[in-house]
């Protein structure tokens, strides 16, 4: 029997089933057409997309015709600055710049530090507003086209928003919020309106808008579909993907608040060596000999399916790799030693950006072409704003 899990933008738990929760959600698979559609247009295909971590949408269809059509599109994503951002976290950044980068095309990226404040008890204010700056340095590490990207913080950039977040917030009553998000009598008030802010980037031109996130945050995408026309703009679209699972096995996902499940980006190699040789969750043998005589199994091994998530892009080696584990050539020792090693150059790399950053983040916040645009004149037209 199935076991029973839980998604929502707060918790992931239990063993996942995405089938189910496409049906559930009742978003749409992306199927093998519109994968030849994606590589059509892109030119290829995104190794998060080749191994079907990003694996259900709302619209994208819609979404690529428009690109064709010479209508365009934008994107949007964000980031709740909770704390360290851990490699989960970073995942749909770095997919959102391959589409960027492949499709030419504005990027917004919201760094909520309001939410993180109203939900986190013992976070202060300051803190929230230090972890924004710290994520942006991550999330610029990534690689955007800083002329096309705007990456604001909620707590700076609110004087802009606010008018649309009325608007959208007349839109949404207390009933649907607590049947989305699960709020009760003792949420308190700002987390109850946050779901409007949230929204608000989706309305940021007219075009339709499309978000790469974790399935985690389609209970907003849900909302918005629900009032987007009634405001004059289109229903967002959004492509999902599968959660990071944690190191300690497939259940739930790769968690800050749950250190050792994750692997953090500020994590240095002797760090990386000893969560991977310690928790990482082995589909190996309990000893030599049984594993040479029955091989592992890379199924239900975090260290081979992180390689194949993201960290081996190069399939006939993921499928070397694969075949040794299974037939007990590779020991699980192996197998962790091999993503210890991309773990640690990937993070290597990271870093270098990620301190070059610091001198980059007032061309993504105020000084790029689209950053001043937003400052200046604002995401919408007065007159409309105001009808
Ligand atoms: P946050 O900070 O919880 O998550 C940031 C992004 O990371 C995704 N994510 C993961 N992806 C893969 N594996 C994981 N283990 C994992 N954990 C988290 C999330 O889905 C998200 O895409 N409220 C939001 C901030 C936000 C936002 C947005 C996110 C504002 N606007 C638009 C996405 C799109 C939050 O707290 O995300």
């Amino acid at each position: 029997m199935a076991e029973e899990f839980i998604v929502t933008p707060w918790e992931v738990k239990g063993r996942v089933d995405y089938e189910k929760l496409i049906s559930i959600f009742g978003t749409q698979p992306i199927t093998r057409d519109l994968l030849r559609k994606i590589e059509d247009l892109a030119g290829e295909l995104h190794v998060l997309l080749r191994r079907g971590v990003f694996f259900s949408h709302r619209d994208l269809d819609l979404t690529l015709r428009d690109y064709e059509d010479g209508k365009g599109f934008f994107l949007y994503t964000g980031r709740g600055p909770s704390g360290p951002m851990h490699i989960g976290h970073l995942i749909p950044f770095i997919f959102t710049r391959w589409l960027q980068d492949k499709f030419n095309v504005n990027v917004y990226i919201m760094i909520t530090d309001d939410e993180k404040y109203l939900d986190e008890p013992n976070m202060s204010l300051g803190e929230a507003r230090r972890w924004a700056y710290e994520n942006t340095l991550d999330i610029i590490a990534v690689g955007f086209n800083p002329d096309k990207t705007f990456i604001f913080h909620d707590t700076e950039y609110i004087g802009k928003l606010y008018p649309m977040a009325i608007k959208v917030a007349k839109k949404i009553n207390f009933n649907t919020v607590k049947a989305v998000f699960g709020f009760t009598g003792s949420t308190n008030i700002g987390l109850l309106f946050f779901p409007s802010l949230q929204i608000i980037p989706t309305f940021f031109e007219k075009k339709r808008c499309l978000i790469p996130a974790a399935i985690d945050q389609d209970p907003y995408w849900r909302i918005q579909r629900d009032i987007a026309e009634s405001l004059g703009y289109y229903k967002t679209t959004a492509i999902h993907s599968k959660f990071m699972p944690p190191l300690t096995g497939l259940d739930g996902k790769m968690s800050s608040s749950k250190p050792e499940t994750a692997i953090f980006l500020h994590d240095d190699p002797k760090t990386v060596r000893f969560k991977i040789m310690k928790y990482a969750f082995s589909g190996g043998q309990p000893t030599v000999e049984l594993h040479r005589k029955l091989g592992g199994n890379p199924d239900i091994d975090v260290s081979f399916q992180w390689l194949k998530i993201y960290f081996e892009p190069d399939d006939s080696k993921l499928k070397k790799i694969e075949e040794d584990y299974r037939s007990g050539r590779m020991l699980t020792g192996e197998l962790k030693e091999y993503l210890i090693e991309k773990i640690n150059n990937f993070l290597e790399e990271h870093r270098v950006r990620r301190e070059q950053a610091k001198e980059l983040i007032n061309l993504y916040k105020y000084d790029g072409e689209l950053a001043r645009r937003m400052w200046r004149e604002g995401p919408w037209n007065i007159e409309e704003l105001n009808s």
